[in-house]
């Protein structure tokens, strides 16, 4: 933690005056609603020079980036060449220990993060999402609950990403007959299945 802290306060010191320090609280209300777990979730305004404050308030989470395609997998685990950010668990122990993670912003580019416990019920978020790109925060989102979420499994990487493609809701119909009850049985599912599900998906990723 003093670490932490006297990077922050070098960074701070360091910094030209206009730098701004933008803060992201991790640990919103995820009890009702697991979206919200970083807020905001979406951080238009960040510029070269300023820094990222991941605050973990509340419960046990990560800020953790990842690349759009594949929402809920650590950057460099998909792209050898980001060297992304990671947090590792940070448990508040019920909001007595909050530490911060600090993120330097280097690049005009978009950054992606999930929440490792959150990320398959949607909780990601996004820094400089670009307005004039398909790939959308909402199209993030629906990609990690697509990919992470009740009904995905084995198959699931591979399947790019645009946020907002048709092909899914054919996959949906084809899988979530049982949509609600079988969540957290996926593993399950896969191996009773077994390939018989996987092939189609695979066929589903490479036709999107
Ligand atoms: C979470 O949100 C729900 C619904 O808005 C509310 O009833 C509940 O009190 C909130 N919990 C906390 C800890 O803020
Ligand atoms: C959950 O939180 C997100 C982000 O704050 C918000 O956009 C959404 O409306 C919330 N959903 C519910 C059901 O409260
Ligand atoms: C950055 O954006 C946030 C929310 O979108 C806003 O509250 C804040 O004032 C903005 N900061 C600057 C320096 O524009
Ligand atoms: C992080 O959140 C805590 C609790 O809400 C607050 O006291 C603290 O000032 C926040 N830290 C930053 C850097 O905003
Ligand atoms: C935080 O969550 C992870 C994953 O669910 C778990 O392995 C870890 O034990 C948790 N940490 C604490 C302190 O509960
Ligand atoms: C990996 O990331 C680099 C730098 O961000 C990017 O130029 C490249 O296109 C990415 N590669 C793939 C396969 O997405
Ligand atoms: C956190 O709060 C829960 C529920 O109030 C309690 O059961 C648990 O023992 C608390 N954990 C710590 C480390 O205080
Ligand atoms: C980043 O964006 C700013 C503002 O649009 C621009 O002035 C700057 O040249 C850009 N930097 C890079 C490295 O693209
Ligand atoms: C999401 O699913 C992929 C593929 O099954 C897996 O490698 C990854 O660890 C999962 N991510 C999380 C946060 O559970
Ligand atoms: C935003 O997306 C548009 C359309 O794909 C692209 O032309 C532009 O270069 C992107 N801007 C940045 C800063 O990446
Ligand atoms: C859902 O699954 C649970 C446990 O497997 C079972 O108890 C429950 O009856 C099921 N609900 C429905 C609507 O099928």
């Amino acid at each position: 933690m003093r670490s932490v802290l006297s990077t922050v306060l070098a960074l701070s010191a360091f910094s030209a005056a206009s730098a701004k320090q933008i803060v992201v609280t991790v640990g919103g209300n995820t009890t009702t609603n697991t979206s919200a777990v970083f807020q905001p979730a979406q951080i238009t305004n960040a510029t070269i020079g300023d820094t990222i404050f991941f605050n973990f308030t509340k419960g046990n989470h990560t800020a953790t980036q990842s690349t759009f395609a594949s929402p809920c997998i650590p950057a460099h685990d998909t792209n050898v060449t980001i060297n992304g950010f990671d947090s590792g668990f940070r448990d508040t122990v019920n909001g007595t220990a909050i530490t911060n993670l600090v993120v330097p912003i280097t690049d005009n580019g978009t950054i992606w993060f999930y929440d490792a416990n959150t990320c398959a019920a949607g909780g990601v978020g996004g820094i400089n999402v670009n307005d004039s790109s398909t790939e959308t925060l909402d199209g993030f989102r629906r990609n990690a609950i697509r990919l992470n979420g009740t009904k995905s499994s084995s198959s699931a990487s591979g399947s790019g990403g645009s946020g907002t493609r048709t092909a899914t809701s054919s996959r949906t119909s084809s899988t979530s007959a049982t949509s609600g009850n079988t969540s957290g049985n996926g593993a399950e599912r896969s191996v009773v299945v077994g390939l018989g599900a996987a092939v189609p998906m695979i066929i589903a990723a490479m036709l999107l």
